[in-house]
């Protein structure tokens, strides 16, 4: 029984709804409190178990690989200060026994590519992607990926992570239609990307967050471009499940898309009020506010 154990970050788009803060340095890299967003995710992959974290970069990423890498000027410092809890945190942003996989996407031409770019790494393997913009806290501190995880191990099929939203918000998402809508795991009968709202099939839409078959592999081989001339992960997903089994899962926590700017002040309130140095100080201060 194949375990899942690699997770594929696609980190290369542009991050433009960011500048001019995402000018030099990679929207991934932006922090809610203290800790960037791409570190969230890869978190989030290391306790539902995943051991081979492949980033898909691209120009001006060059922070993400060092952010994951030895900083030895840094520790000897913080050694010498004798900065004992700063030094577990900076070493501590890859586990001991996860390796750390780059692979270079030289042109952004959409998510689908993306992960096609991860193929020679995957294998047939099942694998998890994780969207780093959308910074999900999940109920009861239990990771968002941990629990598709725990369906794809039960069920043996891809997993798409969704919720419910507004219906003039489809236009924002991959939309999925299912057999029933009754239930957390249901079995997907199609899905498509984008659809404005009187075209939506439904209201569940997928957040950055699948579990996927090495099968994917072959449907991202013979993908024509799609919505917004891009080669979308949401078409394949579409041919896959004329070939095998694809469940939604609605998963138990809340999603904050840290791709717009209301998005991430949210995440920014809601974890800095939950933060274990900050959180006190922060709620007096909004009260004080009256907010
Ligand atoms: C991507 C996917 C879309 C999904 C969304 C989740 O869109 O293409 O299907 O619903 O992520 O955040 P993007 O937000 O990159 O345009």
């Amino acid at each position: 029984m194949k375990k899942v154990t690699k997770a594929v970050f696609p980190v290369a788009g542009l991050g433009s709804r960011f500048l001019p803060a995402t000018k030099a340095s990679p929207k991934e890299m932006m922090p809610i409190v203290d800790k960037p967003l791409i570190q969230y995710a890869v978190e989030e992959a290391v306790s539902a178990g995943v051991t081979d974290l492949v980033f898909i970069t691209g120009r001006s990423k060059r922070a993400i690989e060092d952010h994951f890498d030895k900083a030895y000027e840094l520790e000897t410092e913080l050694q010498m200060r004798n900065k004992a809890e700063l030094l577990k945190i900076v070493r501590d942003t890859v586990p001991k026994g996860v390796n750390c996989i780059y692979i270079r996407q030289p042109e952004a031409l959409g998510l689908g590519h993306a992960v096609l770019c991860a193929a020679p790494v995957v294998g047939d393997e099942p694998f998890a992607v994780l969207l780093a913009d959308d910074l999900l806290d999940g109920q009861g501190g239990e990771p968002v990926l941990k629990q598709m995880v725990d369906v794809y191990n039960y069920n043996r099929c891809s997993v798409l992570g969704v919720m419910n939203v507004p219906r003039e918000d489809t236009k924002q998402y991959g939309i999925v239609s299912t057999e029933r809508d009754v239930g957390d795991v249901q079995r997907v009968t199609g899905i498509v990307e984008k659809p404005k709202p009187e075209d939506a099939p439904s209201t569940q839409a997928v957040v950055g967050r699948y579990v996927l078959t090495g099968r994917i592999f072959d449907h991202l081989r013979n993908l024509k471009p799609g919505a917004g001339g891009e080669l979308q992960l949401t078409d394949a997903i579409a041919s896959l499940l004329r070939e095998e089994a694809v469940l939604s899962y609605q998963f138990k926590g809340v999603r904050y898309d840290c791709g717009s700017k209301f998005g991430y002040l949210q995440a920014t309130v809601e974890l800095g009020l939950k933060h274990p140095e900050v959180g006190a100080a922060f709620a007096e201060y909004l009260s004080q506010r009256g907010l």
